[in-house]
Order: structure tokens, then sequence, then C-alpha cells
């Protein structure tokens, strides 16, 4: 088991946007059916952890490595780039993320929108494209909402429908990005129940969140960040049951505890 490479690992990662340097230097993996939480108050670099996981962002220094694969960069300090844009495509493709305001296309049908990227971005034949959209649209509960379009449906709906299309590019490992903040608090629990059946089924995730109680529910692990760096980590009941450091326990006690 423990000689498998992480599905996802972030090394030293550090990242600045012009002199304001938001990651100071942070290691996170993921193993394979690791359910792993970011926690930390607005600011501390959440999103942008995931999103220099996916390599939706450049960092400058540290590696991410792809189950075990290092992402290969070229030039250095500000001008790091990833050096292979294939790679960025199979690592990107295989990191499917879920934003808070999931944007689908408003003007696709929401079977349209979960089989576009296997069609256009992997070449998936589009009737085996069809039947994997249509499994994963009933699997998140929304079978029945195939022909119409994202504006017919509630947050919660669309947030599911975001959810099948991630799951639909079937990849290694999901990333959530406060996948129930724009929602009503009884919508956001079907996206909850969707987001807890996923990780009952084994699958590697990276949930940036502000709900404590999801991440007590579904973590294998949490990370607290504050101001860019890891701050606190753990299992969930000694992270929250426990708390060892003062910004902890002010972050929590200033949290609602659901
Ligand atoms: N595109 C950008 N350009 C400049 N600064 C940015 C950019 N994106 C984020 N930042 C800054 O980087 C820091 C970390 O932002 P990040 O979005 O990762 O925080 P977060 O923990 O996700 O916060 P929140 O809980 O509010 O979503 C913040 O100081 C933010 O202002
Ligand atoms: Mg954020």
């Amino acid at each position: 088991m423990s000689d498998t490479p992480p599905v996802i690992e972030i090394r030293n990662l550090h990242k600045a946007y012009g002199a304001l340097e938001v990651i100071k230097g942070v290691d996170i993996a993921a193993r394979k059916g690791d359910v792993v939480s970011l926690i930390g108050s607005s600011g501390s670099g959440k999103s942008t952890i995931l999103r220099c996981a996916n390599l939706l962002e450049d960092s400058q220094q540290g590696d991410i490595l792809f189950k075990g694969e290092p992402v290969r960069w070229k030039g250095a300090g500000l001008n790091r780039h990833p050096a292979d844009p294939r790679q960025v495509l199979r690592i990107r493709t295989n990191l499917s993320m879920v934003f808070q305001q999931f944007n689908l296309w408003a003007h696709l049908t929401i079977l349209q929108n979960v089989m576009e990227a296997p069609v256009t971005v992997l070449g998936r034949d589009r009737h085996e494209a069809e039947g994997a959209a249509r499994k994963y649209l009933h699997k998140v509960g929304i079978g029945d909402k195939c022909d119409v379009y994202p504006a017919q449906l509630s947050g919660g709906q669309q947030q599911r429908a975001a959810i099948a299309r991630a799951l639909c590019m079937e990849p290694e490992a999901l990333l959530f990005d406060e996948p129930t903040s724009a929602l009503d608090p009884e919508l956001e629990q079907e996206v909850i129940r969707v987001i807890k059946d996923l990780a009952t089924e084994g699958r590697t995730m990276m949930i940036v969140t502000h709900d404590m109680r999801m991440a007590a529910d579904v973590s294998d692990h949490v990370v607290f960040l504050h101001q860019g760096l890891i701050e606190e980590q753990g299992p969930p009941d000694a992270l929250f049951g426990r708390p060892k450091s003062e910004r902890l326990q002010q972050f929590l006690s200033s949290t609602n505890p659901g």
C-alpha cells in the first residue's frame, strides 16, 4: 500500500502573485481513496493550493506530483511554467475540479454539459460519452434533468450536475473548491450527500470547505492553513476535537459548529 505513490502530492509549494507571497512552503498528499479537506480563514490560500495542484496556476517553487510523476518545469521563479502542455492536459483532466459557482454552460443542456469535455477533450465516442453522462447524472440524483438548461435547475441541482460533469471525465481524483458555499442550507445538504457517497465509494478527493461538519464527516485528513502555511493537520477527530494551535482554536470557535 504505502509504496504506491499518492494520486496527488504537493511538496514545498511556493506561490506568489507578484510581490505578494501567498503559499509559503506547503506539503499535502492524497493517496488513493483519501479525502483531504483544506480549511482556514479567507485568504489563507486554500483555493490557490487547489488551483496550483491542477496546474490552473503556476507556482514558483516546489514539486507537484501526479501518481509519482513530477510536473516538468521550464524557467525559474516567477518565470517558471510547466514545460509540457500534454502533461498538463493529462494531469488536469485526471484531477477534475468542481467550483463554488458550478460554471455550467448556459447554452447547453445538462446532458450536453456533462458529455462535452469527454468528447472534445478526451476524444471519447459521443454515444459512449452520452451513456456515461446519463449514468453519472442518475448517480447524483438528477437523471430526469438531462434535457433542461442550467437556468431551469436549483443551485443544488446545478452543483450536482457539475459533480456529474467532473465524474464523467473519470478522473483519478476530484478537487472541490467550496462546493456548497453558494447554496441555501437545504440545497447544501443534497450536495453534501453526494460528496459523502463519493467518499464512501473510495474516491480520492481534496475539498476546500467552510463547512466544518462536512469536513469532519467525510475527511480522512484535515489541513488547517494560516497565511499560506500549514498551521496544524491531522485526522478530523483530533483536529476538531483536540485542536492544539491557538489559531486553530480561534478559527474553530469563530466558525459555525453546524
Ligand atoms: N489572481 C490573484 N491575484 C492576486 N492575488 C490573488 C489572486 N488570487 C488570490 N490572491 C490572493 O492570494 C491569497 C490567497 O487567496 P485564496 O483565494 O487562495 O484564499 P482562500 O483561502 O481560498 O480564501 P477564501 O476562503 O476567501 O476563498 C489572498 O491574499 C488573495 O487576495
Ligand atoms: Mg477560496
